[in-house]
C-alpha cells in the first residue's frame, strides 16, 4: 500500500463547496475587521482598535478551522482571494451596526451549511459546526451589548465611549 495514499473523503461534496465558501467570508470578515480596526486606530480610539484587531484575528482563526477540517477530511480547501473592503465609516455607532450585519450574514451562512449538512446526512460536517452555530451566537450578542452600551452613552464624548468598550 502507498505510504502517501490519499485520505477517502467522507465529507458530502456540496457541503465542501459551502465550507470553501464559508472559507471565503470569514476571510473576508477577518479583512473588514482590520478595516475597522485601521479607522479606530487612526482615531486613536484605542479600546477600539484593539477590538476590532482581535476580531480580525478571531476570524482567521474561524476560516483556518474549517480550511483544515476540509482538508484533514478528504476535501480539497482552497485559499480564499483577499476581496476589496470598505475603509470609509461615518461613525463609531456605524461601524459597529456593520460588524453586526457582517456576524448576521456569518451566522445565516452557517445555518444553511448547518442545514445542509443534516439534510445530506454529512454528520462529520455537522458535529463540526455545532461550534461554530454556538460561536456566532455569542458573537452576536457581544455586538448588540456594545450598541446597546453606545446607545446609553448618548452624546458623551467619543474617547469616554472608547474607553467603555470591552477589549477582552
Ligand atoms: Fe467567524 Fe464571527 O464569524
Amino acid at each position: 500500500m502507498e505510504a502517501a495514499i490519499r485520505r477517502e473523503m467522507i465529507l458530502n461534496v456540496e457541503i465542501v463547496d459551502l465550507l470553501n465558501k464559508q472559507i471565503m467570508l470569514e476571510q473576508k470578515a477577518s479583512s473588514k475587521y482590520l478595516a475597522m480596526a485601521s479607522w479606530c486606530d487612526q482615531r486613536e480610539l484605542r479600546n477600539s482598535a484593539k477590538y476590532f484587531y482581535d476580531q480580525a484575528e478571531e476570524e482567521r482563526s474561524h476560516m483556518m478551522k474549517i480550511f483544515k477540517f476540509v482538508n484533514d477530511n478528504g476535501g480539497s480547501a482552497y485559499s480564499p482571494a483577499v476581496q476589496e473592503v470598505s475603509h470609509e465609516f461615518e461613525s463609531l455607532r456605524g461601524i459597529f451596526e456593520t460588524s453586526l450585519d457582517a456576524e448576521i450574514e456569518v451566522t445565516n451562512a452557517i445555518h444553511h451549511i448547518f442545514k445542509k449538512a443534516r439534510q445530506v446526512g454529512d454528520f462529520t460536517s455537522e458535529i463540526f459546526l455545532q461550534w461554530f452555530v454556538t460561536e456566532q451566537a455569542e458573537e452576536e450578542e457581544k455586538v448588540r451589548d456594545i450598541l446597546d452600551l453606545i446607545d446609553l452613552m448618548g452624546d458623551m464624548p467619543l474617547k469616554m465611549v472608547d474607553e467603555r468598550i470591552p477589549t477582552e
